[in-house]
């Protein structure tokens, strides 16, 4: 399992762009859970790109999540946009990964825009720090992966 994943669910685009930004660092297509509806593949590492409504996640992506097991998925990532800092966690999803024994190494947070609030966000400069962080994610991961970490 050492392919890298990056799928996402989106209301406004802003998921969208965040991850097509990492799929293009990363060299692999992001894919569209809505569109797509892919059955999950397996994945070393996986990205799940999501905002939040109404405090919570998108019921898409919760509904992917649920479909993932162990023995076919690594690692996760968590990419989260929203409005409010308060809500830049996507606590749900990674509850239901952690008690399907999936371990969530990290969450990527960013910036992202509803009506008035945070206009304009993610911006490029947002959309490119996502990009470089999930990176450097991958990196870790693969040398962790190799043992190569310390
Ligand atoms: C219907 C709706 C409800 C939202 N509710 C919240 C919220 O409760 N808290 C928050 O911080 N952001 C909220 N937002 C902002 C989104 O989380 C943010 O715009 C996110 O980037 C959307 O991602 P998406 O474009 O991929 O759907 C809401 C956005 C929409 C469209």
């Amino acid at each position: 399992m050492d392919n890298i994943s990056v799928v996402y669910a989106t209301k406004t685009q802003h998921s969208k762009k965040l991850a097509e930004a990492i799929g293009k660092e990363l060299g692999v297509e992001a894919i569209n859970i809505t569109k797509q509806a892919p059955s999950p593949k397996a994945a070393g590492l996986l990205f799940l790109v999501g905002g939040i409504y109404a405090g919570k996640c998108n019921p898409e992506l919760i509904s992917y999540a649920e479909k993932l097991n162990a023995s076919i998925t690594g690692k996760v990532v968590l990419v989260t946009s929203s409005a409010s800092a308060a809500h830049r966690n996507q606590g749900e999803l990674r509850q239901l990964l952690v008690g399907k024994g999936i371990e969530v190494v990290d969450e990527i947070t960013c910036p992202g825009g509803f009506l008035f609030i945070k206009l304009g966000h993610p911006n490029k400069t947002e959309i490119r720090f996502v990009a470089e962080a999930a990176k450097e994610i991958s990196k870790k991961s693969a040398a962790s992966a190799d043992g190569k970490d310390d």
